[in-house]
């Protein structure tokens, strides 16, 4: 077998020290990072294509990229005071909190996780809406948020749903369809505010939903409260999806009410983008997900970016591999044979393994994965796999920042942009990939201008605040 080394280019986009595989191997390793590589052409392609469809989405209805109003309008000034719960709901688990804001930037929080068994995914509405009143019910009983609860006052909650939902008013709005391998019956269309608040009511649960809030705009808020330039909120987790503040004479589809505003918080629900298959590289990889999955052909942009999908797609391309036998000699095993069975999670320590024989790679494949036997040359290849897979994710997140940025036309000015989620945290030098991507589009100068802030958990807090103020807004309307 000859040994060989990777091109320098790949070396340097991989950071392959020396590749100990076979030149098949090597061949089919630049291959596979020609197919993965977001090349600045296409990345400015994709930017331009990105401007077209929110353009589209602010002007009328039924666009490809939603572009929904939010119906939060104000910043906060942190000087917010006062206890609220926040609900959860669209990431891995279902997370109830009670916050205080104490005002000052400052705030503490009560919180609890409960895990969504994979049946009330794919159950009735009904279903998921009882088990999560239960939930609540669970805190409340548990914690006892603020004592309150003994003289049955009732509490105010902000509902973090993290899914496309029309929203028609701060507390309103409908389902327009599921994400992230939810598959409720019996809520398409429905309030989804309404459907849980009739759990609540069935249960005698004494709390009202006050707001009804996307994770984004949640990450915004929450980040504006200690930072108000914060400009834009976006989540790289199991999902993904952007919000930023739009001006109210952009939102040509806005048909209004009374209020007076200049500016809202649009919720972009950006993994829709390119359901048309204009400008995305999609691999085979990706197409082999795609159609495995249950919502084919929606939401191309977030199968290619986002924590649900990237071991799946690191999966199918490592198969292929395999099927080529090029990798393993050609053996594979029970969990890589199965559909979502590379999880996105083993990604981000086998990009982060930096001994010299990838120890930590071999345990993934060999203990984890019952793969019977690696070179050093499979693991550095599964390591190229991850990698490039990875850095697409960032740069393909880039470009839809880059996109915002544009539209907004803030390319001259310090732009603060909060990020939460699994793939932004924990994938390594992600934040590096994104920066670097963005170099490509617009150049160092306003490159330097952008912060990135990670916004761990914000998503709460800021649904919290939100039904803070949509609370005080109702008692004067409604003394
Ligand atoms: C949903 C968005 C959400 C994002 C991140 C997407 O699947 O459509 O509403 O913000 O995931 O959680």
């Amino acid at each position: 077998m000859v040994k060989s080394s990777l091109s320098d280019q790949t070396i340097e986009a991989f950071n392959i020290p020396e590749f100990k595989g076979t030149l098949e191997q090597q061949q089919a390793i630049k291959e596979l990072y020609k197919q993965f590589t977001i090349t600045t052409e296409r990345a400015r392609i994709i930017v331009n294509q990105f401007i077209k469809e929110m353009r589209k989405g602010l002007d009328h209805e039924g666009a490809t990229v939603a572009m929904i109003p939010s119906f939060v309008t104000g910043r906060p000034t942190g000087n917010e005071k006062g206890k609220y719960l926040a609900l959860d709901l669209g990431g891995t688990n279902l997370r109830v909190c009670e916050f205080e804001l104490k005002g000052d930037g400052e705030f503490a929080v009560r919180q609890q996780k409960y895990i969504i068994a994979e049946e009330y995914k794919t159950d009735e509405m009904r279903q998921l809406c009882d088990f999560i009143a239960d939930c609540v019910d669970n805190f409340i009983t548990e914690h006892d948020p603020s004592g309150r609860n003994n003289g049955n006052e009732q509490l105010q909650l902000g509902f973090t749903f993290s899914f496309p939902v029309n929203q028609t008013a701060i507390n309103r709005g409908t389902l327009m369809h599921w994400t992230k391998g939810f598959n409720c019956s019996g809520a398409i269309n429905k309030d989804v505010v309404i459907m849980l608040q009739d759990s609540f009511l069935r249960k005698n649960i004494h709390v009202n939903i006050a707001a009804l809030v996307n994770d984004t705009v949640g990450t915004l808020m929450a980040n504006a409260y200690r930072y108000p330039e914060t400009t834009m909120g976006i989540i790289l987790g199991t999902g993904t999806n952007a919000a930023y503040y739009e001006k109210l004479e952009n939102i040509k589809k806005w048909n209004g009410n009374e209020e007076v505003f200049e500016e809202m918080i649009v919720n972009m629900e950006w993994g829709a983008f390119d359901r048309e298959r204009c400008v995305l590289p999609l691999t085979i990889y990706d197409n082999k997900l795609d159609r495995e999955s249950i919502n084919p052909h929606e939401q191309l942009f977030e199968k290619m970016m986002s924590g649900m999908y990237l071991g799946e797609i690191a999966r199918n391309a490592i198969l292929h591999l395999v099927d080529s036998r090029l990798l393993f000699e050609g053996e594979s095993a029970y969990d890589l044979n199965r559909q979502w069975g590379f999880e996105t999670s083993y990604m981000s320590i086998i990009i982060g393994d930096n001994t010299d024989d990838l120890e930590e790679v071999r345990h993934i494949l060999e203990e984890v994965l019952q793969i019977p036997s690696t070179t050093l040359g499979d693991r550095q290849m599964v390591q190229s796999i991850c990698l490039a897979i990875g850095r697409r994710s960032a740069y393909l997140a880039t470009c839809g920042i880059a996109g915002v940025l544009s539209h907004t036309g803030k390319l001259e000015q310090d732009s603060l942009i909060a990020i939460d989620g699994s793939v932004y945290e924990f994938f390594p030098n992600f934040e590096h990939h994104m920066k670097q991507a963005l170099g490509e589009i617009f150049g160092n100068d306003i490159t330097k201008r952008v912060k990135f802030n990670l916004a761990r958990d914000g998503s709460g807090f800021g649904a919290a605040m939100i039904a803070m103020m949509a609370h005080k807004v109702a008692l004067a309307k409604n003394p």
